[in-house]
């Protein structure tokens, strides 16, 4: 290391040059176990990038934390951190460090004894460690509570603890398993922007996982989401929602309608509506549409369908609107009627589910009801349903769509 880094680190980072992680092709199995809980399960971070692996339970997120950390042996794949093979290396010589859901704190200790001691196996004085430690205490908000044993601690200062003494260390990666779902609902929020800043002002390269999407989307510089050992897809928050690469994407990042179509090629043919598609057609004919709740909105019964306007509660709309290619749908015939289920007022936005009866969408050979929900936000005003109200559910047609087979 020559002088320039010594400069970066100084002006840069206090916490040395941040560190980029490769892990490639890693396959963990456990003894005993048939299935890989990593299969060729593939991650490139950049230095000081906070990424969040999202799934849910057992999908191999804590897995690979462990293998990254040296806490699991793999066996395939290779683990590169700053481009070197740490493959082989032992937990204690990696410098990383971890938090878990559990603070796993002594409770007969302070909160500064707490992050002394991750100082203490290190070779330095205990003046120094001291105040080490304090600055720690002092950036996680903690400093007037330096002296109060940790099990006189709330949860949420608990785990604020367990971060200053996993950065006290001066980590090259920080391992975050969860650390927040322990904690209730406001605590959680607060402590989320609180990693987030700490971990810009250091610059440590971060691995956090979660289940929560919300968590995920709120906080990471880009998330992977998980599924049967391997990141299905990873890109930041933005990417993630709107352009979901796959059915289980779309699915755990926010809401969504799963809705029966015809896929023509480049649209699809949804309630009598031609709609361009998100993601390359891979086959015509009989799909399923993936429609975020906002991208769907609310009419009357009657408008929208100036042709068959006094039959339009009795007649399936969508025989009038759609032929098997969707040539003959135009605007006035479209959408799909459905009876509101639920009407859930958020504040900002209003949530309404609708359900909509098999014989509405003969062309699909739909043969249960369908349920969707439409996300309506405060500029929606023109038409606020009540729960048993018909209403006719059509999409925004510039919205585009993700396409599965069906
Ligand atoms: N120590 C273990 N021994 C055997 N199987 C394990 C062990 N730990 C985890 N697994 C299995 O590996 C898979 C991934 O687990 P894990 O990484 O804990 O998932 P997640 O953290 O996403 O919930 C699961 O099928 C789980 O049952
Ligand atoms: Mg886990």
């Amino acid at each position: 290391m020559g002088r320039k880094s010594e400069l970066t680190m100084m002006t840069h980072n206090p916490h040395g040059e941040a560190a980029g992680i490769d892990m490639v092709d890693v396959d963990k199995i456990y003894p005993g176990s048939a299935v890989k809980a990593l299969d060729a399960f593939s991650l490139d971070i950049r230095p000081g990038e906070l990424v969040v692996l999202l799934g849910g339970s057992g999908c191999g997120k804590s897995t690979a934390l462990r293998s990254l950390a040296g806490l699991e042996d793999i066996q395939a794949g290779r683990i590169m951190v700053s481009g070197q093979d740490v493959t082989g290396v032992p937990v204690n010589r990696r410098n990383m460090a971890m938090v878990f859901q559990s603070y796993s704190l002594f409770p007969h200790l302070t909160a500064l004894q707490n992050v002394e001691f991750g100082l203490a196996v290190r070779h330095m004085s205990r003046d120094k460690q001291r105040a080490k430690a304090m600055r720690q205490l002092e950036m996680v908000g903690l400093a007037d509570l330096a002296d109060r044993f940790t099990q006189e601690m709330s949860g949420g200062q608990q785990q604020r603890v367990a971060l200053a003494r996993a950065l006290v260390i001066e980590p090259k990666v920080l391992l975050l398993d969860e650390p927040l779902s322990a904690l209730d609902a406001k605590v959680r929020v607060q402590l989320r922007e609180e990693i987030r800043r700490i971990q810009r002002e250091t610059g440590t390269t971060t691995v956090f996982v979660t289940h929560d999407q919300e968590e995920a989307l709120a906080i990471a510089d880009r998330v992977g989401v998980m599924n049967h050992g391997r990141i299905e897809q990873i890109a930041d928050p933005k990417t993630l929602y709107e352009r979901p690469e796959t059915e289980y994407v779309a699915t755990f990042v926010g809401l969504t309608n799963h809705v029966p179509c015809l896929s023509m090629g480049d649209s699809a043919l949804i309630f009598g509506q031609r709609v361009p598609m998100l993601n390359a057609p891979i086959h015509e004919g009989a799909a399923q549409a993936l429609i975020r709740p906002e991208a769907l909105y609310l009419t009357s019964p009657e408008s929208g369908d100036r042709r068959h306007e006094a039959v339009a509660s009795a007649v399936p709309t969508s025989r009038v609107a759609t032929s098997a290619n969707g040539t003959s749908a135009t605007a006035t015939s479209a959408g799909v009627l459905g009876r509101v289920q639920s009407v859930h007022f958020l504040g900002p936005l209003t949530r309404v589910d609708v359900v909509v009866s098999p014989d509405q969408l003969p062309q699909v050979h739909q043969d249960r009801d369908m349920w969707l929900t439409v996300q309506l936000s405060v500029q929606d005003t023109a038409f606020s349903p009540t729960v048993g109200d018909m209403v006719r559910v059509r999409v925004r047609s510039q919205e585009t769509l993700v396409l599965s087979r069906r």
